[in-house]
């Protein structure tokens, strides 16, 4: 037995911010980033149609990108102090996420952080409040799926949460959100995307439900990532949706090991200038654990599969795998996103030298693999990583060099 679950209503389209105006209750609270909302008008018009509606209105306002554990507890003291019926959340998938997580400390204001990252071991939600997401960028789909990343920031990890209780009651999908967007987050989250349709499709947990979602995003993505990073408004639209199929396969399927390294890498490296940002980590990531990944016989003709899809050609299983592996790549260099840690500059475009130092990638190495191969998404991965094994991938995917084990 097997559960597919996604929000009741997802309102997608031009225009559905607007659907806001017809939400029934008396209190919602707003959860919004740091200022491209407001900056766009997004939140204005949130909040008046919210007030349309005849509801009282608070912000959450500020919530950074990669939202940190303090900020999930400050805002969720916020929620109780309030008391809303409604939590709207507005932007990417970091205040999306961070949003999820303090809804779980509202209703039960006694779960600690550690408890709300028990796999699938959340108590029942919607006692005091309804969920509903509305993203603005096109690639986490956070607004249809039941995961919520927090970061530690004193440990350097990200923690996924997962459950089917933080599947958004309702999801707002509109493409004029993502307009705004500039190119690089158009690059790292449309990769993000093409990450999650490819690892749940190739995914253990994958279903007849879950693959129609995850191969009809991977011909969209493939079709117009790059035209919109290269500014066509009509195929940035398109991605938007493209975007939020890959997550409702994700969010049934799960997802691999692109994912568990770019949790792991993702803020371990802080203290050396800058995060390896989520799109681009996996963008990285995702050739290097296709190569090991084909090596599972069920895994590489589901690759197979993919790469005749998108029409990719090869006679051969092995053929298909290693011309889905050059494409990926080649989107990478499209994109201006680099092929490998070393390579990871500021901003997470390609540099002569990246902001890792080798020696202290090496020095982390052990434990970061440790923690990756701990990460919740290795689990539905199609091939199990022994330590060795995650230490060797992590050091393709610091030199760019071959997976050949
Ligand atoms: N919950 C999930 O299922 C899931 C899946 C994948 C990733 N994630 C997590 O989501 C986070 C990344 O989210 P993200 O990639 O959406 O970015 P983000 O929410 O971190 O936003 C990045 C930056 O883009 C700006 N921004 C957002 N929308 C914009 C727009 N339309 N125009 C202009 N600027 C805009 C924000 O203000 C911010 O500065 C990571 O923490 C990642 O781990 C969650
Ligand atoms: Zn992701």
């Amino acid at each position: 037995m097997a559960r597919f679950t996604l929000p009741r209503d997802i309102y997608h389209g031009k225009g559905a911010l607007e659907e806001l105006k017809n939400f029934k209750g008396k209190k919602a609270v707003i959860c919004v980033g740091g200022g491209s909302m407001k900056r766009f008008g997004f939140l204005e018009r949130a909040e008046t149609y919210l007030k349309k509606a005849g509801m009282e209105v608070k912000l959450i306002e500020g919530i950074e990108p990669d939202p940190s554990v303090e900020t999930v507890m400050k805002g969720a003291k916020i929620m109780q102090e309030f008391g809303p019926d409604w939590i709207v959340a507005i932007g990417g998938g970091s205040p999306i996420d961070a949003a999820k997580a303090m809804w779980i400390k509202y209703e039960y204001p006694d779960t600690t952080f550690e408890d709300m990252c028990k796999v699938f071991g959340l108590p029942k939600l919607r006692t005091k409040a309804h969920f509903c997401a509305v993203s603005s960028t096109s690639g986490t789909a956070t607004e249809v799926t039941a995961f919520s990343i927090i970061t530690d920031y004193e440990k350097g990890i990200k923690y996924p949460i997962a459950d089917f209780e933080i599947t958004p009651d309702v999801a707002i999908v509109d493409p004029e959100l993502a307009e705004t967007m500039p190119k690089k987050l158009v690059a790292h989250t449309g990769m993000d995307a093409m990450t999650h349709a490819i690892e749940a499709y190739v995914s253990t947990a994958n279903c007849d439900y879950t693959d129609a979602l995850a191969i009809h995003a991977i011909e969209m993505i493939q079709k117009d990532l790059v035209g919109s990073y290269k500014g066509d408004m009509v195929k940035r639209d398109k991605m938007h949706n493209a975007q939020c199929l890959a997550g409702m396969a994700f969010s049934n399927a799960l997802l691999g090991i692109v994912h568990s390294m770019a949790h792991k890498t993702g803020a371990a490296f802080d203290d050396y200038g800058a995060h390896i940002i989520h799109g681009a980590a996996n963008a990285m990531y995702l050739p290097k654990v296709i190569a090991f990944n084909a090596k599972d016989p069920d895994a590489k003709e589901r690759y197979g599969i993919i790469a005749d899809y998108m029409h990719l050609g090869g006679d051969s299983l092995t053929e298909k795998v290693q011309l889905l592996i050059k494409y990926l790549r080649k989107m990478n260099d499209d994109l201006n996103i680099p092929h490998s840690i070393n390579r990871y500059g500021k901003d997470g475009l390609p540099a002569e030298e990246g902001f890792v130092p080798e020696e202290v990638f090496l020095e982390r190495l052990p434990e970061i693999a440790k923690n990756a191969i701990a990460d919740a998404c290795t689990l539905s991965n199609p091939r199990k990583p022994t330590q060795a094994e995650m230490e060797k991938l992590l050091k393709c995917c610091y030199y760019d060099t071959e997976v050949d084990f």
